[in-house]
């Protein structure tokens, strides 16, 4: 069925909702959502969210703290925007009833998380993103003027006169229904792309669908080579990724080796509490030195206080058998945030004038390099609502803070249209992304992958017109930002933040201090 709105929204985690509640009072909003409503990262989101609203803390430290995790590659106009605004925007979320956890005082309590200057973490128990989900979700809904499509897609985006018209979608397992939805504005939000890599944090609808979105629609595309991988999520044979949160080193709870020694001061100076790509190397380097896994123990910690805390690790260790306060908990590193995306400017337009991005799809350069923990959501909260007041505004495009890096337009797409059946599959690819374009990466791999995945989407072909089914676009959607990715981390010749390459082990500011932007071929523009 097709449709007309003035806003279309693809995404119902922090920034879609953060938007919508905004662009439902101001017009009709439709909102597309490929499974539950509530089924996002955001959902999934443990440790909380950022801001300098502690006694002791500015906008300024925190400035300080997130340039220092980019590595050198952060974008410090969009920092300054999250870092000013953030504060405000999250006691808003206070007033829209989210429940931040709270001292005896009845002051706002703060957690501790990695190279965190000041305990500067607002949180509900370790299930944040669930609480803001919540609340967001009524507020929008309150606002009226929103039609909700669950379980819908977002398969491709309609170009025309070099702009974005809208969005065509399909619903069903075998892509039953069909139709399109023409609006003057269509905000991607739909979040990361973890579910590449065969072990990840993240969930199954973290496909990297926003980018494959845009690259196909003609929009550039920035940083994708810088993914962020968790140090601590748990590491039991068979049982899921499942994020432990940096809330628990925050508050005390130690990486062991096998040997129950502290390691991770053996390579990183700031020990357990270092950014989260150094803690992840410093794993690896621990258990190639070793060959025996790392743990994560609180058992020197008050077993009550552990559990109240954290009742959503402490599930997930029950689930497996073990008790997080007792027990010594396996932990490993696993893809959980890509930093590059969509590239847009401070207030979310993309290269292609009518289309948006806001929250984790996007790109405007904020974590740089490597970002900072729990300035996701902030990220997600304060650029939906920028995107939502570029939205009522005439189209136009956008781009990174001009003048600020020097960017680097590298055009080039393999895939031309389909020929012959995909010469991967998912797990194969997941596999493929987590040995090759993973932790630790070098050039003949990265090779390897890059071209494999080029194959495999010149076998796929271009967006299908007719029905398809849902593991198709899924399919569709993995082999291209692996693609992407694999050819970014190729390209960037050293290391830095979350990439890390074997074969150029030092950072090399004299040639890398840029981003890598590209765009397709057969893009529109
Ligand atoms: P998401 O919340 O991922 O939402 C994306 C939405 O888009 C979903 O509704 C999805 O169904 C929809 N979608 C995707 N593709 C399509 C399509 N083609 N058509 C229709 N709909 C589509 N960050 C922090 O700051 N603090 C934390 O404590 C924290 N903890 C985390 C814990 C875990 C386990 C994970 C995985 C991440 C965590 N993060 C945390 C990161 C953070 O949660 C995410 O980066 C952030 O929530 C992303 O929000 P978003 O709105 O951009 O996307
Ligand atoms: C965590 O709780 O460790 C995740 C926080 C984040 O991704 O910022």
């Amino acid at each position: 069925m097709n449709r007309r709105a003035d806003f279309v929204i693809i995404g119902s985690g922090i920034a879609g909702l953060r938007a919508a509640v905004d662009l439902a009072a101001r017009g009709d909003v439709v909102l597309l959502t490929k499974a539950d409503p509530t089924e996002s990262n955001t959902g999934y989101a443990q440790g909380g969210i950022a801001a300098a609203v502690g006694p002791d803390d500015h906008p300024d430290l925190h400035f300080a703290d997130t340039v220092a995790a980019g590595d050198g590659l952060c974008v410090e106009a969009a920092v300054r925007v999250l870092v000013d605004e953030g504060p405000r925007y999250v006691r808003e979320l206070t007033e829209w009833g989210v429940r931040f956890d709270r001292a005896p005082d009845g002051a706002i309590a703060l957690a501790r998380e990695a190279a965190h200057a000041v305990r500067r973490v607002l949180h509900a128990a370790d299930a944040t993103g669930r609480e803001i989900g919540r609340a967001l979700w009524e507020k929008a809904r309150r606002g009226g003027r929103i039609e909700v499509l669950n379980h819908t897609r977002a398969v491709a985006l309609l170009v025309e006169d070099s702009a974005c018209a809208g969005v065509r979608y399909v619903g069903g397992d075998a892509g039953e229904t069909a139709g399109e939805v023409r609006a003057r504005a269509v905000l991607l939000a739909t979040g990361g792309a973890g579910q590449v890599f065969s072990d990840t944090t993240n969930p199954t609808i973290a496909t990297g669908d926003g980018v494959c979105l845009a690259w196909d629609a003609g929009a550039r595309v920035a940083d994708l080579e810088f993914v962020q991988f968790h140090p601590t999520a748990l590491n039991v044979p068979g049982a899921p990724r499942v994020l432990l949160s940096e809330a628990l080193r925050g508050e005390g709870a130690r990486l062991l080796n096998a040997a129950g020694e502290r390691f991770t001061g053996r390579y990183e100076p700031a020990g357990d509490l270092a950014p989260r790509d150094r803690v992840s190397r410093a794993i690896v380097r621990e258990v190639a030195r070793t060959g025996q896994p790392v743990f994560l123990s609180l058992q020197h910690l008050d077993a009550a206080t552990v559990h109240a805390r954290f009742p959503t690790a402490s599930a997930a260790c029950r689930a497996v058998g073990l008790d997080l306060a007792r027990d010594r908990i396996p932990v490993g590193p696993a893809a959980h945030y890509v930093m590059g995306g969509v590239e847009t400017d401070l207030w979310g337009r993309t290269t292609l004038p009518g289309l948006f991005a806001a929250g984790e799809v996007a790109c405007t350069g904020v974590h740089g390099a490597n970002r900072l923990a729990s300035n996701s959501l902030l990220e997600g909260l304060v650029f939906g609502a920028r995107a939502a007041v570029a939205m009522q505004q005439a189209p136009q495009a956008g781009a990174l803070a001009a003048g600020v890096r020097d960017w680097t337009d590298v055009p080039g797409d393999t895939s031309a249209g389909p020929t012959g059946p995909p010469a991967l599959d998912e797990p194969a690819i997941r596999r493929l992304m987590w040995d090759a374009v993973g932790l630790v990466r070098e050039g003949r791999g990265l090779e390897r992958a890059a071209s494999a995945l080029s194959a495999a989407r010149a076998a796929l072909g271009g967006p299908a017109p007719g029905p398809t089914p849902d593991q198709d676009w899924r399919l569709r959607s993995l082999v291209t930002v692996g693609w992407l990715i694999a050819r970014a981390a190729l390209r960037r010749t050293e290391s830095r933040g979350g990439h890390f390459r074997s074969d150029f082990p030092e950072r090399d500011d004299v040639h890398w201090s840029a981003h890598i932007v590209e765009r397709s071929r057969h893009g529109s523009l």
